[in-house]
């Protein structure tokens, strides 16, 4: 499957990388949102299309520097979770590989006011309902001749979150960041562990997301995902 000199590697394959945060509405003025700088999809999306891919890069509101140099990447915006979902819905069915570093909200504003809400005298109460999981959306309908790949993010129990969120969601590969590694949102660098559904573990130092995107990439092609 995946035989030919790096370099070229992923040539003839289509990958889906979603990117970034995503942003929950409350008011036409206001969101819910999260510090995803989107860099770590923006470098697997750089390292899939430099390998030879054809890539769907469907980022969410990051900053206006990850909208440069992506020429040669199909690129998708997006804002919310369920806008992502049907992003990824849609391109998915065609894809080989899908790796999922979105942050993507969790939870959104069950309401979405049409106009700005107004202040009370009164504290402020928001409920917030769950958005659909991209990733475990993906995974229930994945077939055998597709790879997966999420990311975890965790602050404790890493390893143990980590294989329920692989197992869980059906993916093929979870990439751990460990936050209390230095891996940090708006870091250039990152620190990983990728477990695979197969039972490896294998853990990376401490590098640049450049270089974490090889090794993702790197460990997709070596372990030998099948087509049957
Ligand atoms: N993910 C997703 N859709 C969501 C939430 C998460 O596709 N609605 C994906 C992320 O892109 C990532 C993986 O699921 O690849 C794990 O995300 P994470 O936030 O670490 O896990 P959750 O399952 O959301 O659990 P929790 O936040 O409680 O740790
Ligand atoms: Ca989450």
């Amino acid at each position: 499957f995946f035989k030919q000199a790096s370099g070229t590697d992923l040539k003839g394959k289509k990958v889906l990388v979603t990117a970034g945060p995503t942003q929950e509405a409350l008011d036409p003025v206001r969101f819910i949102g999260n510090h995803s700088s989107g860099k770590m999809g923006y470098a697997l999306a750089k390292e899939c299309l430099r390998r030879g891919a054809a890539v769907v890069l469907v980022l969410g509101p990051a900053p206006a520097v990850l909208q440069q140099d992506l020429s040669g990447i199909t690129l998708v915006n997006v804002v919310s979770a369920e806008e992502m979902y049907q992003a990824c819905m849609d391109h998915f069915p065609s894809a080989d590989i899908a790796l999922m570093a979105a942050a993507v909200a969790d939870y959104r504003p069950a309401t979405v006011s049409d106009t700005k809400i107004k202040k009370q005298d009164s504290d402020l109460a928001l409920t917030l309902v769950k958005t659909r999981d991209i990733l475990a959306s993906l995974g229930a309908v994945k077939t055998g001749n597709q790879v997966l790949l999420g990311f975890a993010l965790e602050t404790n129990n890493e390893e143990v979150h980590a294989l329920e969120k692989l197992h869980k969601k059906n993916a093929d590969y979870i990439v751990l960041n460990s936050l209390n590694d230095g891996a940090a949102f708006g870091a250039d660098t990152n620190k990983i562990t990728i477990y695979s559904k197969t039972g490896e573990k294998t853990s990376f130092t401490s590098k640049s997301k450049t270089a974490v995107a090889q090794d993702i990439i790197d460990t997709i092609v070596k372990t030998g995902i099948t087509t049957t």
